[in-house]
């Protein structure tokens, strides 16, 4: 029943997660693109800086920029703030639910002298703070705007490197998202949202003129607009064993981000009418960088089937029986269990037989399982279970 219940609160936390980040990231795309196609506009327009026509549906749109306001407050304004809380809040909530109630599956490593459950939740709840308390204190003390985001950048790739010898690798790319994610809602939050209180504030008492938005607030934009598609990757990466079951997944994971943050740029050049392709290239480089840093190094013995007759079955029926089934079994016995984990039922030599590329993927090119090792597999099952993958995974 607790099962049951949990994968519904995550099912539906999930939905609402994806539904208030769309929100998000959709309206900080839109605002990044519109402002930076503005032009001066033709003829010009007292106080508005920027200009862009645009057409959907079924009309033509005006947008004016008004960096000092029309001379007055308009009565309505339309704030951005709450898709980025109702993010921050739903991923909060899911990861209390996933990777705290969970954190015996979830969040350990289960490697030997690795965090006991209740260790790991406090480490998790500590790395969001401390991660949010960092970025801020280095901003606030590095005045040069590219010395700061070299420091922000190697800050993040320390931070990765760090999670993965905590959390589980899943775990790891996770917690590397949402420190990302945590500095975006808190610069929204914390330093955006006064910034333009205080600018209405000089709006109102005819202060604007003097009034200056402070290269603080800037930069910050700055970070949370090249931020964003990292955060993505981190995200849907932790559905990936390829990605953070490898030993080097924090470098992939690096590489990966350079790439959001190229990509990213291409995208900042082109709405600016300038378009640079070039950044599209980095990206795929870095890419590629990371598709090949993170090919498994076993790819199986050379000697492949000649060994067919050697690989003992019945051992491999044990193996599979002891270290797999309490979880993959139509009706698992693992406490926590109510269905096969994603449907993967692994019980039976022959079953194993049908899922034999996937077992090599998150057993012996990685460790993902069992998650934490649960079941205590041992590195020379591994290599019994690769010879017998690379004989062709015979049944009998
Ligand atoms: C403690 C329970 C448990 C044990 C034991 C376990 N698994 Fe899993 N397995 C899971 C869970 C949970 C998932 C889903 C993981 C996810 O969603 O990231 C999973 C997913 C999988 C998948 C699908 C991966 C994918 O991303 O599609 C495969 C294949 C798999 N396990 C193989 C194995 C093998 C082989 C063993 C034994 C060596 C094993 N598992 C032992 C819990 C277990």
């Amino acid at each position: 029943m607790e099962a049951y219940i949990a994968e519904w609160l995550h099912l539906g936390l999930r939905w609402l997660h994806v539904i208030t980040a769309i929100t998000w990231v959709g309206s900080s795309f839109y605002f990044n693109r519109i402002d930076r196609s503005f032009r001066p506009p033709v003829p010009p327009v007292d106080r508005v800086s920027g200009q862009l026509w645009s057409i959907h549906g079924g009309a033509i749109y005006n947008y004016s920029r008004y960096p000092v306001g029309p001379g007055y407050v308009p009565e309505k304004l339309k704030w951005s703030k709450w898709e980025s809380l109702s993010t921050w809040v739903s991923g909060a909530c899911l990861l209390a639910v996933v990777y705290w109630w969970g954190a015996s599956i979830n969040l350990v490593s289960g490697r030997p002298g690795g965090l006991d459950p209740v260790s790991a939740v406090f480490a998790s709840i500590t790395t969001i703070i401390a991660g949010w308390v960092i970025y801020d204190v280095l901003c606030r003390s590095i005045p040069s705007d590219k010395v700061l985001s070299v420091v922000i950048a190697l800050f993040i790739s320390v931070s990765i490197w760090a999670f993965t010898h905590i959390f589980s690798g899943k775990a790891a790319y996770l917690h590397a998202g949402i420190v990302m994610a945590t500095i975006m809602a808190g610069n929204v939050w914390f330093v955006i949202l006064p910034g333009q209180k205080k600018m209405l504030k000089a709006m109102q008492d005819g202060s604007i003129d003097k009034f200056d938005v402070g290269a603080d607030a800037k930069r910050r934009n700055y970070h949370n607009n090249y931020l964003t598609l990292p955060v993505v990757f981190a995200m849907i990466a932790a559905h990936f064993p390829i990605t953070y079951g490898n030993a080097y997944g924090w470098l992939g994971f690096i590489l990966i981000s350079g790439a959001g943050v190229a990509i990213r740029h291409f995208f900042n050049t082109m709405h600016a009418g300038n378009a640079q392709p070039r950044w599209i290239g980095a990206g795929a480089v870095l890419a590629l960088a990371a598709m090949v840093l993170l090919a498994p190094r076993d790819l199986l013995s050379a000697n492949g089937g000649a060994q067919a007759a050697a690989v003992d079955v019945g051992r491999v029926t044990s193996i599979i029986d002891m270290r797999c089934a309490a979880c993959h079994a139509a009706k698992p016995t693992m406490e926590g269990f109510e269905e096969p984990p994603k449907g993967v039922v692994i019980d039976t030599i022959e079953r194993a037989a049908t899922h034999a590329q996937q077992i090599r993927q998150v057993a012996i090119s990685t460790d993902v399982m069992p998650p934490a090792n649960m079941t205590e597999m041992t590195d020379e099952e591994r290599k019994l279970l690769a010879d017998w993958i690379a004989a062709g995974a015979p049944t009998h």
